[in-house]
């Protein structure tokens, strides 16, 4: 007999709403105050989102009666919001753990780019891969992150620097978001890097003349869905101008801003991304003042990847000052072949200990913000009725276990919940 509703997870020590008042972002303070309640059920609906979550008995009555497709006893145990990881670089084929080694010994990140390797080593696999190789490691990276509690995940391309390779990726993305039960938000990042033998110009024009129009083609037919477009907006990569120009494009057909920038050198791709309205920067190491106050106020969420500044050994991104000013401040992987890591509860510890957040800080930074990053916070990001029911159920009798505990998460997450359905 079909059941009333899809679950019911009832009498957890605490469940992590993150915000309960609609907000699509959390800044400064806010972001102190996230909501806790103790003792508490929640339920999911056969649609998928999230009906009712409250104290024990309060649910107790409100549903007495009605049959739950599955129930969780979360007795002892932990709810989160499930996490969002808002920058990752997940198709590719050929690891990078040589180079790892040559960092180790010294060699900076540009070095490495520049004797052929980084990016360049990347693009020539994947350009070599076949598409189902590509979606074999893209599926197995995509189950290792939601192990780890990830249900929403940003994913570029940006490994194949022409346009047959590009779409590739993206098909396999595409693919993916059909076959997985994590979301997906995909990101066309065809100016990841120059290819070899042209001109940050000449590449430029390809991106805007060739690439952009082949992908508006297919979003037409209904072949491809991308949601974001992405530049590398560096010293030697593509300046602020070329930068300018593709983002333009870009958000002229309708794809949201979301780029890398600030970097490796300070490059005024905040105040550019500002004054494109982007809806998100990453990166920013070497943000100015100036390009903090202008993401601030044009409300450009900036997407801070504690895991690169570690491997790279480079300057912390500014985490504070940018929380002080008021920036929407989310948290991402950035999973590709120069920085290893999947795991978003690593990123938040990395976050705390290293940019000095607090743990409800990061939290918010890897739940409500990061939605907001990629243009679904009104649909993700907290435990708030209506929204997606995409849950985290930990195996300890306080939250910030999430985050304390530095690595080893299979032991601690018990469960994770996408749409209402353990996955
Ligand atoms: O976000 N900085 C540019 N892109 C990536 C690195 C990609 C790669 O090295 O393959 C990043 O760190
Ligand atoms: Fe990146």
């Amino acid at each position: 007999m079909s059941k009333d509703f899809r679950l019911l997870v009832k009498n957890a020590k605490q469940v992590v709403l993150v915000c309960t008042n609609g907000e699509k972002f959390l800044t400064g303070k806010e972001m102190q105050n996230i909501a806790v309640i103790e003792n508490a059920s929640l339920v999911i609906g056969k649609d998928g989102l999230l009906k009712a979550v409250g104290p024990v008995d309060r649910i107790d009555s409100q549903f007495q009666g009605a049959s739950f497709e599955t129930v969780i006893d979360a007795s002892g145990m932990c709810v989160t919001p499930g996490l969002i990881d808002a920058h990752t670089h997940p198709v590719w084929a050929g690891d990078r753990v040589h180079e790892f080694a040559m960092k180790l010994a010294g060699a900076t990140y540009m070095e490495v780019h520049q004797a052929g390797g980084g990016i360049h080593f990347t693009v020539e696999h994947t350009r070599q891969a076949s598409e189902a190789e590509l979606l074999a490691s893209l599926k197995q990276r995509l189950l290792r992150m939601l192990r780890t509690g990830t249900t929403l995940v940003e994913c570029k391309s940006g490994y194949g620097l022409e346009q047959d390779t590009e779409v590739k990726m993206l098909s396999v993305i595409e693919r993916a978001r059909k076959d997985l039960p994590i979301g997906i938000s995909s990101t066309y990042c065809g100016a990841h890097s120059v290819p070899k033998g042209k001109t940050a110009a000449e590449a430029m024009d390809d991106i805007i003349n060739v690439q952009l129009l082949k992908l508006k083609e297919k979003m037409s037919k209904g072949e491809l869905h991308v949601d974001n477009i992405d530049v590398f907006c560096e010293k030697g990569v593509f300046d602020l101008e070329c930068t300018r120009a593709i983002l333009q494009a870009g958000k002229d057909m309708g794809l949201q801003i979301n780029f890398h920038g600030d970097e490796l050198h300070p490059m005024n791709s905040a105040e550019l991304g500002a004054e494109l309205e982007a809806l998100a920067i990453s990166h920013l190491e070497e943000v100015t003042d100036n390009g903090i106050a202008a993401m601030a106020r044009a409300k450009s969420s900036a997407i801070l990847l504690p895991t690169t500044a570690y491997i790279l050994r480079l300057k912390q991104p500014r985490a504070r000052d940018m929380l002080d000013a008021g920036v929407i401040v989310a948290l991402g992987s950035d999973f590709n072949p120069n920085a290893y890591c999947c795991s978003m509860p690593m990123v938040m510890h990395l976050a705390c200990v290293n940019m000095k957040m607090s743990m409800k800080e990061a939290l918010a930074a890897a739940t409500i913000n990061a939605a907001y990053s990629l243009g679904k916070s009104h649909t993700h990001g907290s435990l708030e009725v209506n929204k997606q029911g995409d849950l985290v159920i930990l195996n300890s009798s306080r939250w910030e276990h999430l985050i304390y505990q530095f690595g080893g998460h299979q032991e601690l997450i018990k469960f994770v919940i996408v749409k209402g359905n353990v996955v």
